[in-house]
């Protein structure tokens, strides 16, 4: 064997060597590539507008409320709205005050903070401190039986 054959073989050798190496390095590449988009298409509950679900109109029936803390824009309580059962709104619970969540009460129309009473209407709007700010709220519709809700 001479020289050039023994470089032949060495060099070779050092591809087929490295070949396993780099196809394994490209792999996860590919997967993690085809893993994201798939996961745009097939995990997302949101729709193309923006709208995401967040329980249905049996539970908001049921309870009066329907309260979701999995939300990607934070929490949502959604309520029948109370001068139109016919409509939802849907607000961030979390008090402006300091950070306790908010409660419906239907019968006076209102949210109540359980920690220092502030009080909000269905707008999320303040009626009595210590909050001084508004609650969020939220864009909220009705398709078939889901409840739909969408960060401003
Ligand atoms: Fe709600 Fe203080 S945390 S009133």
């Amino acid at each position: 064997m001479n020289r050039r054959e023994l470089m032949s073989w060495f060099s070779l050798g050092w591809v087929a060597s490295f070949l396993p190496v780099a196809m394994a390095a490209c792999s996860p590449t590919e997967k993690a590539e085809s893993d994201s988009q798939n996961s745009g298409k097939n995990t997302s509950n949101s729709s193309p507008d923006g709208f995401a679900s967040v329980g249905t109109v049996s539970q908001l029936e049921e309870k009066g409320e329907i309260l979701n803390r999995e939300f990607a824009g934070g929490a949502v309580l959604v309520i029948g709205n109370p001068d139109d059962p016919a409509m939802v709104k849907a607000v961030n619970p979390t008090c402006t005050h300091d950070g306790c969540t908010v409660k419906w009460h239907p019968r006076d129309k209102k949210y109540i903070c359980p920690c220092h009473d502030a009080e909000y209407s269905a707008d999320g709007q303040v009626l009595q401190g210590p909050a001084k700010e508004p609650l969020s709220t939220y864009a909220v519709k009705i398709a078939g039986d889901s409840v739909l809700v969408k960060s401003f």
